[in-house]
Parts: structure tokens; sequence; C-alpha cells
């Protein structure tokens, strides 16, 4: 195990390039099941879910190579098996996305039950009433859920409680293979559905309406493998921009799309920070402490919950207080109470938060237990004052190519090493 040191003060100033997002290419990597032969995906990001995909894809027959380097190569057979394990589900509930993929791909499939994970309970409920709709029965067996269409999918219209990004992507992949049309209506809109919307319609399938609200899929009867290059990582750029506002920086995040974390940019103008368009990306420059901006998590096009716990380290030493409000997964807060460790002054009352920034926070060892929240305690640690140690480093890794790595090359102070043996036994 691994943990970071953070010594504070540092003003971050440079260019960083972003990879294609973690968030869009486990799925697009699901999505290589619906077509035998060989699917090419481009910027995928070195991370450790990469390589948990690759290894549950492997289990399923195909033979992947590439996850390390940023090319991924994914052949898949003429006839994938159809059983994902708990192991490998537990490590990454993402896994969950070859749900829709191989019952449409293969009649039936089993998929351990994921069960909650660090940021809160996550229902799989909209999943399985989508698959059900489309005609599939559905069992939950001994912690493995047992989806099985032995005559097929049929078309149909699902209306989804909430905008599920999740729900989206399973019911999208087992529609695109389904007899007729399917409609999916209060469907996800984030650019990781856009994303596998524009690789599905690559590989042969009709879909109208990526990006909005209702999704129109007409079945087809077979799809073929393609090249496709993942979008950019929305939730990695707006990190490296909430840095460059925090140390009062300088930075330019290339290979971005503004237009995919505009709300975020905008808070980050709110909060004093000039931020411009430049070629493939942007730049954030500040000369000012922030000031502090309210934050309420939406599904996208709202403000996302992934960037929230961004928020919350840089309104801890903003000017003024703020508001964080979170509507998606009850537990993201949890990690408020580490920056409470680096000195933060927060108040939080069910999913509202009251964020006093003080003038200087104070480094201290804290711990992260999800990928987001751990980046939200590296940015704190980058201007506390003295040295911030962060442990469950894995977490960021799987979110993140070398995020100290591209910190260090903008003029952070932060260093990798194994954390110490404890001496306590409790
Ligand atoms: C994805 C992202 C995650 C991001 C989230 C919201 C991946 C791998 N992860 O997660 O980083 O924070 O979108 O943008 O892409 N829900 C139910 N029942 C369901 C499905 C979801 O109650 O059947 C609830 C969840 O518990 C949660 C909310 O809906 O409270 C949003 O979940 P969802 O959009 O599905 O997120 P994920 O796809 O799990």
């Amino acid at each position: 195990m691994d943990r970071f040191r953070v010594t504070g003060g540092q003003r971050l100033a440079g260019e960083v390039r972003i990879t294609g997002a973690k968030n869009s290419a486990l799925k697009l990597m699901a999505a290589a099941l619906l077509a035998e032969g060989t699917t090419v995906l481009e910027e995928a990001p070195r991370i450790l879910d990469v390589e948990i995909m690759s290894e549950l894809l492997r289990r399923l027959g195909c033979e992947v190579e590439g996850e390390t380097t940023g090319t991924v190569r994914i052949d898949v057979p003429a006839a994938p098996r159809f059983e994902a394990d708990y192991d490998l589900v537990r490590s990454m509930r993402a896994s969950i996305c070859v749900l829709g993929p191989l019952l449409a791909r293969c009649g039936e499939v089993h998929v351990a039950y994921p069960g909650g994970d660090a940021i809160g309970s996550r229902g799989l409920d909209m999943h399985i009433e989508g698959l059900v709709k489309l005609g599939a029965t559905v069992e939950n067996s001994h912690g493995v859920l047992i989806a099985k269409a032995p005559k097929g999918l049929k078309g149909t219209t699902v209306w989804l409680d909430f905008p599920s990004v999740g729900a989206t992507e399973n019911i999208l992949m087992a529609a695109v293979l389904a007899e007729g049309r399917t409609v999916i209506d209060n469907a996800a809109r984030e650019p990781e559905i856009v994303d596998i919307c524009a690789m599905l319609t690559e590989m042969g399938a009709r879909i109208e309406g990526a990006g909005s609200s209702t999704l129109e899929i007409e079945g087809v009867d077979g799809l073929k493998p393609v090249r496709h290059r993942t979008v950019p990582d929305r939730i990695v750029a707006c990190t490296f921009a909430v840095a460059a506002a925090m140390t009062l920086g300088d930075v330019t995040v290339r290979n971005a799309h503004p237009e995919h974390l505009e709300i975020a940019l905008d808070k980050l103008t709110l909060a004093g920070a000039e931020v411009s368009h430049v070629r493939d990306g942007f730049r954030v420059v500040m000369d000012r402490r922030p000031k502090a901006v309210d934050v309420v998590t939406l599904p996208y096009p709202g403000f996302a919950t992934d960037m929230q716990p961004f928020f919350a380290a840089m309104n801890s030493i903003a000017e003024g207080s703020a508001m964080i409000t979170e509507n998606l997964f009850e537990a993201r807060f949890v990690f408020l109470q580490e920056l409470l460790r680096l000195g933060a002054s927060i108040r939080t009352d069910g999913h509202h938060a009251i964020v006093r920034g003080v003038e200087q926070l104070s480094g201290a060892p804290v711990l992260t237990a999800d990928i987001r929240a751990g980046a939200g305690l590296v940015l704190a640690g980058l201007v506390a004052d003295g040295d911030t140690t962060v442990s469950g480093v894995h977490h960021i890794d799987r979110g993140y190519t070398g995020l100290e790595v591209q910190l260090q090359s903008l003029g952070a102070k932060i260093f990798r090493e194994p954390e110490p043996e404890s001496t306590s036994r409790f």
C-alpha cells in the first residue's frame, strides 16, 4: 500500500494533458462484447479499473491486450462466456455494465450482485426493471443476478425514475440488439453516454437522441467491431482546474472539452478565476484567494457529484461561506471529516454542508476510501501548511493516471511513498 506525501504551498503552473474518461472507457470495453472480432479503444486511461475490466473480459473468453498502454485491443469470441464473479465485481462496481451486453449477446448472464461501496448504497432496481421490460427474467440467487432472455429481447418503452448513468447504459446496450424499437425516457445525458452512443452507432446500432433525455433505439440483428477514441475525462480535467484555482496558479488543460464541465468552470469564474478556452482545452488563471461558491450536485448537465469533493476542498480555504448540497450519493460527505483533520470549518446537516473558509489549512495524515474524495484531499494538501499524507492511494489510482506525476510536472511537491507498517494492533 502506498500513500501520497504532499507539501503544501507551491503555485501550480504549466500544462497537463488528460486521457480518456474512466467512466466511458469501462462501458466502451463492455460494449465491445456486443460484436464478435477485434474492437480497439484509443485513449483508454492507464488505470487500475481498466486493468480490472480487462481481466473480467478475459474471464468471459475475450483476448485483451494493451490495457497498460492506452490503446486496448479486445478480441471477442463468437460465443463469450456469461458469468462475472464476485471477486471482480466487488473490486469494481462498474463490472455491472456487462449485464446488458451479455444478455443481448448470449441470452443469459450471471453477474454477482455488487453491494454498496464507499460513496453509498447504489441500487440496481432501474437496471433490472429496464431489462425485465425488455422481456428478460431476472432473479437474485445466492448473491448472483441471473438474467435470462432465451427467445431474445423485445423493444419497449422504459421510463427511468431517475436519470441513472449505469441503468441507461445497461438498458441501451441490451436494446441495440433487441427486436424492434426501444425508447428510454428520462435517460442520463452525460458526455460518457453520448460517447457510448457514438461507439454503438459506429458498430452499426441505430440510436437517436444521444445527449437528450429520450433515447430511441431501433434494434439491429448484429454489430461489427470498431476502432473508437474515448471521450476525455471531464472529472480529471476539473481536478486540475480546481488545483490551479486553489494554488493561485496558471494551468492549461489539454485534450479536454470545456463544454463538458461548463458549470464547474463557471463556478471557478465566480470564485474569481479567469477561465479561457484554448486550442484542445482550457486555461485557468487565479491571482486572488478564491471566493466561496455554492454547489448542488445533480445529474448532467447539472453539477457532477464526482466534482463535489474538489469544490469542498476549495471552499475550505475560500473567502466567505458556501453551501454544498449532495443529491446523489449519501456517503460522499464522509470525506469532509478528513478535511476537518486539516483544519477546515464544516458543518453537515443531512445532505447539506456549510463550509466556512479558513485562512490556512494545516497538514495532517488523512485517509481516503474513494477516488474523488482522495483527489479532493490531495487538493487540500496542496495548500495546507506543512506535510499532508493521503493514505488509500490505491483508490486514487483507480481513476487517475499518475496523479502525483502530473501534479509534479506543474510544480507540486507530492511524492508516493510506502505506507509505514502499523505499530498498533488496533
Ligand atoms: C456513475 C459513475 C459515477 C458517478 C455517477 C453519477 C461510473 C463507473 N460511475 O455511477 O462516477 O458519480 O454515475 O454521475 O460511470 N440508483 C438507484 N437505482 C438504480 C440505479 C441508480 O437507486 O437502479 C441511484 C444510485 O443509488 C445513486 C443515483 O441513482 O443514488 C445515481 O446513480 P447512477 O447514475 O446509476 O450512478 P452510477 O452509474 O452507479
